[in-house]
């Protein structure tokens, strides 16, 4: 049939063979998916993965990048969403209802605390804070539905206590959730733990920091090994419309190739600099879980036994210093960008007030300002040497 030329251009008639490979697989973007026939309509599973019908019940491009990182991270289900904290929040808002308890570590990713506290306020759920390394804290009452668990917390680092944790979650019958942003499916098997193979329920993961790598794209994923909790993910995701650009999913796939590399690196630059910021006087406590010193060093050494722990190290100022000293210090840096996110190739820096981020008493955390490093790619050399000057910096500030 003679068609004109507008036509032509909208339905190109070269189609891609079959046979032809490349390095990346090849990229969908979808809203609509284009059904062969009525029957093909008719007889859609849209609940069923891999059975494509739109673009926000995914595509191959968004079913890839789903399928390899629920293998890395032992999983076998799994939904993308448009961030980390989504990821979380499709967890909250699939599993808890009025009247639920909702277990929380103090330590957690604040604004997955900051969720809660609103579907408290707004919707009768009870929000409870255990101390991570502290399991006798954990006291669910029957009214628990689920506990967040992350490994380790994103701004102090305690690794969690997760055998016991995980143990006692099961024992009353709770979801357990684990935010596994900080061990990216590297440092440890969330469904396989340890010498007693216990698992948790659900990994989210903010696909934003490791396996993007770039410090350019948000992303999140939620992983399961149930079908059942899955199927409830699902629908919850469906519901919401919830989805993710094909373009933001290829270029994390193009990243993963390098993922672990640049974690292993990370992580190791993390202890150089570990080692050496633990001999700096202004620095009253240094935190990092693989630190023998440090009060959850037992737990992750049980759990991460190869020996992984991230790029992420925080520190605590002599409490001398004031909040304007460590805006200085800040401030003086220049390798180490101010800025929020972690697993960029650029290394970061941000500054807490501990005081206002914790329910609960901490004895292991010593009163002070504290400062978080996450470890980029450049060489550990040139950020001691970008520390040193701005320690400098501020002890010339302060004698002047
Ligand atoms: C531990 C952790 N979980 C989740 C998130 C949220 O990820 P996103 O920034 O993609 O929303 C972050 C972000 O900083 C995080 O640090």
């Amino acid at each position: 049939m003679k068609q004109n030329p507008q036509t032509r251009l909208i339905h190109a008639p070269r189609k891609a063979p079959q046979s032809i490979s490349t390095i990346q697989p090849p990229l969908y973007r979808a809203s609509t998916i284009i059904f062969n026939s009525t029957d093909a309509l008719f007889n859609r599973h849209w609940t069923d993965d891999y059975d494509y019908s739109y673009g926000t019940h995914g595509t191959p491009t968004t079913f890839t990048l789903g399928d390899n990182i629920a293998q890395l991270e032992g999983g076998v289900y799994h939904l993308l969403t448009p961030s980390g904290l989504s990821a979380i929040n499709l967890v909250n808002s699939c599993f808890l209802s009025q009247g639920d308890e909702v277990w929380v570590a103090d330590n957690i990713y604040g604004p997955n605390m900051e969720h809660l506290r609103n579907l408290e306020k707004r919707y009768g759920i009870t929000v409870k804070v255990y101390n991570p390394i502290q399991v006798e804290t954990f006291q669910p009452t029957d009214k628990a539905k689920l506990i967040w668990l992350e490994a380790a917390g994103s701004v102090t680092l305690e690794f969690p206590d997760l055998n016991s944790l995980i143990k006692k979650a099961q024992a009353h019958h709770i979801l357990t959730a684990l935010d596994n942003t900080w061990g990216a499916g590297l440092a440890f098997n969330a469904f396989d733990l340890g010498e007693e193979h216990l698992s948790v329920d659900i990994t989210v993961h903010a696909l934003t920091k490791y396996p993007s790598g770039g410090g350019d794209i948000l992303m999140g994923s939620v992983v399961t090994r149930d079908k059942e909790l899955h199927n409830k993910l699902f629908r919850t995701h469906a519901i919401q419309g919830i989805s993710v650009s094909g373009d933001d999913v290829a270029q994390i796939q193009r990243s993963l190739a390098s993922m672990q590399l640049r974690y292993e690196h990370q992580s190791k630059n993390a202890l150089t600099l570990l080692t050496w910021l633990k001999n700096q006087s202004e620095f009253i406590q240094v935190l990092h879980p693989a630190d023998p010193d440090n009060a959850s060093y037992s737990y992750w050494k049980e759990i991460c036994q190869q020996g992984h722990s991230a790029g992420l190290v925080s520190v605590i100022f002599d409490s001398k210093h004031q909040l304007q000293d460590i805006r200085n210090f800040c401030d003086s840096l220049k390798l180490f960008k101010l800025g929020f996110s972690w697993g960029g190739p650029v290394s970061l820096v941000m500054l807490y007030n501990l005081k206002d981020m914790r329910v609960l008493e901490h004895s292991h955390l010593k009163d002070g300002l504290l400062v978080r490093f996450c470890i980029g790619l450049e060489h550990p050399e040139d950020l001691i040497q970008d520390i040193q000057h701005a320690l400098e910096q501020v002890k010339k500030v302060k004698n002047e």
